[in-house]
């Protein structure tokens, strides 16, 4: 079947996608967007996350064909124009990133956080990625990377774009 989808601002069209393809696989593997990783296949660790109409959602567990003619937005939009996101920026002036398998994803989740609750809790920032696994960190360190970037955002001008 052919898939049009709309990925970072950007219309792609794919065909021959077999209806058993998750999104992240025609992320990854027909559209040359790797960012979104895949660690588990199963909705487990949320390395995959990714928007899909705004909403995060593990881009493994949605079949490529429920993007037909949606929005989704992966790590490597988040920025936009600019090279790097303030919440990117966070997580290496943090030291939050180890390995980096489970970073595209706490980054989806972080700037969808930012976005909702610009001055989250500490309890806040664990519910919103609890979903997200990382077998690196002990999680302190994206802490200290959300709080940076919520700090950061607060003093520029408006909230994560
Ligand atoms: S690869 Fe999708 S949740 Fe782990
Ligand atoms: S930095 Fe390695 S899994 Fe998180």
């Amino acid at each position: 079947m052919r898939i049009i989808t709309t990925v970072n601002g950007e219309r792609h069209e794919v065909d021959d996608v077999w209806e058993g393809e998750s999104l992240l696989y025609v992320l990854r593997e027909r559209m040359g967007l790797p960012g979104s990783k895949n660690a588990c296949e199963q909705g487990e660790c949320g390395s995959c996350t990714v928007y899909l109409d705004g909403v995060p959602v593990c881009a493994c567990l949605v079949a490529a064909g429920q993007a037909h003619g949606r929005e989704v937005g992966t790590v490597e939009g988040l920025a936009g124009a600019a090279d790097v996101h303030p919440v990117q920026q966070a997580f290496v002036d943090a030291g939050a990133v180890q390995c980096g398998f489970c970073t595209p994803g706490l980054l989806v989740a972080a700037h969808d956080l930012l976005a909702r609750e610009p001055h989250p809790s500490d309890p806040e920032i664990r519910e919103a990625l609890a979903g997200n696994l990382c077998r690196c960190t002990g999680y302190e360190k994206i802490l200290d990377a959300v709080r940076l970037a919520a700090d950061r955002l607060a003093t520029a001008d408006g909230g994560p774009a």
